[in-house]
């Protein structure tokens, strides 16, 4: 398995580009399977997550065309609406197939995805309301097996903010016969990109980005070209690694409008973050204060943040209060950051860290994509070398992260 080599103590400085958003591409790139006509994306971020999507789809009779960025799918052959254990297993936001699924062919098998690091992750709520348009759904043998003729539109309310769950219904009701509301919809920038798509391909929906969404459904959807939005979270961490480092970025192809949360805590940490139309500069105090924050849907403080703001809260100056509202399980990073010397006391869904003046490199093991991330941003503070195994989370969501890295000046080099 690869692993990750950091030779702490450089100031990461310089200008790289931002990718695709991960978690737009993928609601994105199952929409396709909502129409017959080809429909092409571009800013495609080339991830591990990506392609195994790409492969899902394909194995349902997708063609699939990739050229670097680009990606066209024609889904007008599609001839088995199924996703596998093995397929969803490997990526469980493969649930974004269910809801276009049974929409267009009125009738979908789509494994459970099951938990992983983080949590549980059940997908009651998709059921829930895929239940509430119409759709016969039985659960057996750990699948989701749903069939109606047609799904018709209806009002939905979801017990708790979720974003797939909203992506997921956004994209079945699209296709349902009426209107559908709905309500505690989840209002990241994602979801709004998603929802510019679908109308891009001929759905008709709005308030995308609030908390009521309303869609009226249409008899079918056509082709389109649309842009992936940028990956704030990929953004959110640079910012963070330049912080810790003292170092000064650019990012380009990126916007601070989806961030501001973040950006807002990084300035309270003591940084001077400047943003462009379409770029954001970030300059690192020579030590960051500590900042405590709670994760919560969007706008507020995003819990794929969490992770990086433990490990530069790890040697800031003051101790600060981390609580996780979202997900049951995201603090594994922190018994990795205290290999490296971090003063971390979790209790329940809070973690206090008191800063210390300085980690010392060891090795260090990723347990899920966002946590892997924060341990590189300690590795990159760290004195001395820092090792971090199983890296194959990050290459789920950070594309050619060592080269990123490098660009800015970081020592880092992956080991095969
Ligand atoms: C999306 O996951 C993101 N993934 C996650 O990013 C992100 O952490 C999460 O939203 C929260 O922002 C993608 O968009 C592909 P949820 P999702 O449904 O949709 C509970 C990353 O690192 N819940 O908003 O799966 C759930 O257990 C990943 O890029 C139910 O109980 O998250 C959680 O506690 C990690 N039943 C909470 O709601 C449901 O049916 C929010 O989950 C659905 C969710």
């Amino acid at each position: 398995m690869d692993k990750l080599l950091i030779e702490g103590g450089t100031r990461l400085s310089g200008e790289i580009a931002i990718s695709g958003a991960k978690n737009a591409a993928l609601p994105i790139l199952c929409a396709a399977l909502l129409t017959k006509e080809p429909v092409t994306f571009t800013n495609v971020p080339r991830l591990n997550d990506i392609g195994t999507l790409l492969r899902l789809l394909e194995q349902m009779g997708v063609k699939v065309s990739r050229d670097a960025d680009v990606v066209t799918l024609d889904a007008s052959g599609v001839d088995n609406p199924v996703a596998s254990y093995e397929m969803v297993k490997t990526m469980r936001a493969s649930i974004l197939v269910l809801g276009p699924l049974v929409a267009r062919f009125g009738e979908a098998r789509v494994s459970l995805p099951g938990g992983c690091a983080i949590g549980a992750r059940p997908v009651d709520q998709h059921i829930k309301g895929l239940q509430a348009m119409g759709a016969e759904v039985k659960v057996e043998h750990g699948y989701v097996h749903a069939k109606v003729p047609r799904l018709k539109g209806a009002r939905l309310f979801t017990d708790m903010v979720t974003v797939t769950g909203t992506e997921n219904l956004m994209m079945a009701a699209c296709l349902a016969d009426g209107e559908t509301v709905i309500e505690n919809a989840a209002r990241e920038p994602e979801v709004v990109d998603l929802a510019n798509c679908l109308v891009a391909m001929g759905a008709r929906i709005s308030g995308a980005g609030g908390d009521v969404i309303r869609i009226q459904g249409v008899d079918a959807l056509h082709g389109a070209t649309h842009r992936v939005m940028p990956d704030r979270i990929e953004t959110g961490t640079y910012l963070c690694a330049a912080a810790v480092t003292g170092g000064e970025v650019r990012l380009t192809g990126t916007s601070a409008s989806y961030l501001d949360s973040v950006i807002d805590k990084l300035m309270d940490a003591g940084c001077e973050v400047t943003a462009e139309r379409d770029a954001i500069r970030l300059k690192g105090p020579a030590r960051l204060a500590a900042v405590s924050l709670r994760t919560s849907p969007y706008p507020a403080f995003p819990t794929d943040m969490q992770a990086q703001f433990m490990a530069i809260n790890a040697v800031a100056d003051g101790t600060s209060i981390i609580r996780e509202t979202i997900f049951e399980n995201r603090f594994m990073h922190a018994v990795e950051l205290q290999r490296l010397g971090a003063d971390i006391r979790i209790d329940g869904n809070t973690a206090v860290v008191k800063g210390v003046a300085k980690l010392e490199g060891a090795t260090v093991m990723a347990t899920d994509l966002r946590a892997s991330a924060s341990l590189i941003i300690a590795g990159l503070v760290a004195e001395g070398e820092t090792t971090i195994e199983r890296i194959y989370h990050l290459d789920r969501g950070y594309e050619r992260l060592e080269e990123k890295l490098s660009a800015l000046g970081a020592r880092v080099r992956r080991l095969r």
